[in-house]
């Protein structure tokens, strides 16, 4: 699995597909927030109408500039255009962060404290692993670029997981699923991305054990 993932091309389809359904959710809500045609669930969330539309517009960049960060031709031979689609992401990751962080605090959760206290902790997160993919490129240190740009990426992305579990669910009973199994489940997928994120950066980097985080 792993020399898979260190492949370019079956990592760039295999993140395109896994961050395919919120990325095309996102893109919906993008047009569908302007023009007030939301789902009804949704629209306990125009309470916050700006961080709401920043969030999901933030959230379609974020996960079509993250793939194409891993595509080695891109890196190699088109480097020009790998850093403009590098600074999308990373515009586009903070606003991300800072707009779940802004929706989390503006508007009634209809989740357990289970993912609030995630939402809460990994949008920090997601802030500081993008700063310090920026510092290590500033440092010309690729591998510990490499290594928070991938982990960025699973923590912002994380609940692309899910969404392939409760997407199915929801199209079939029109409800999202909801508790705190469902939380749990929630939550443990998202760290578990990251964890997957993890050892991908290890095996394919071993030595990124030796240079400082
Ligand atoms: C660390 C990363 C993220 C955090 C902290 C975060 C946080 C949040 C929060 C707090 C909400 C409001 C939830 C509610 O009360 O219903 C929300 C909604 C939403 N987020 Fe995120 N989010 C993150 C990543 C993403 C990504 C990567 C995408 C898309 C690619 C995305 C797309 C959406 C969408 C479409 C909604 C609206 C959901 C609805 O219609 O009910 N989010 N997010």
């Amino acid at each position: 699995m792993f020399r898979l993932f260190s492949r370019p091309l079956p990592l760039v389809l295999g993140l395109a597909v896994f961050s395919a359904i919120p990325v095309l959710n996102a893109l919906f809500q993008v047009f569908q927030i302007p023009s007030g045609s939301y789902p009804e669930d949704s629209a306990r969330l125009a309470l916050a109408p700006i961080a709401w539309f920043a969030h999901v517009l933030a959230g379609a960049a974020f996960g079509i500039t993250g793939p194409m960060q891993f595509v080695r031709a891109l890196r190699h031979r088109f480097g020009a255009l790998h850093r403009v689609t590098g600074r999308i992401f990373v515009l586009s990751g903070a606003v991300l962060g800072l707009s779940g962080l802004s929706l989390l605090a503006q508007v009634t959760s209809v989740r357990t404290p289970v993912v609030d206290i995630a939402r809460g902790l990994f949008g920090l997160a997601l802030l500081i692993a993008l700063a310090l993919a920026m510092a290590a490129i500033r440092d010309r240190d690729i591998l510990r670029h490499r290594a928070w740009v991938i982990r960025a990426y699973a923590i912002g992305m994380g609940l692309g997981a899910v969404a392939l579990v409760f997407f199915p669910i929801y199209v079939v009973t029109g409800q999202p699923p909801m508790g705190l199994a469902s939380d749990i489940l929630l939550v443990g997928s998202w760290v578990t991305t990251i964890a997957i994120a993890e050892m991908i950066i290890r095996r394919s980097s071993p030595s990124i054990a030796r240079v400082p985080a």
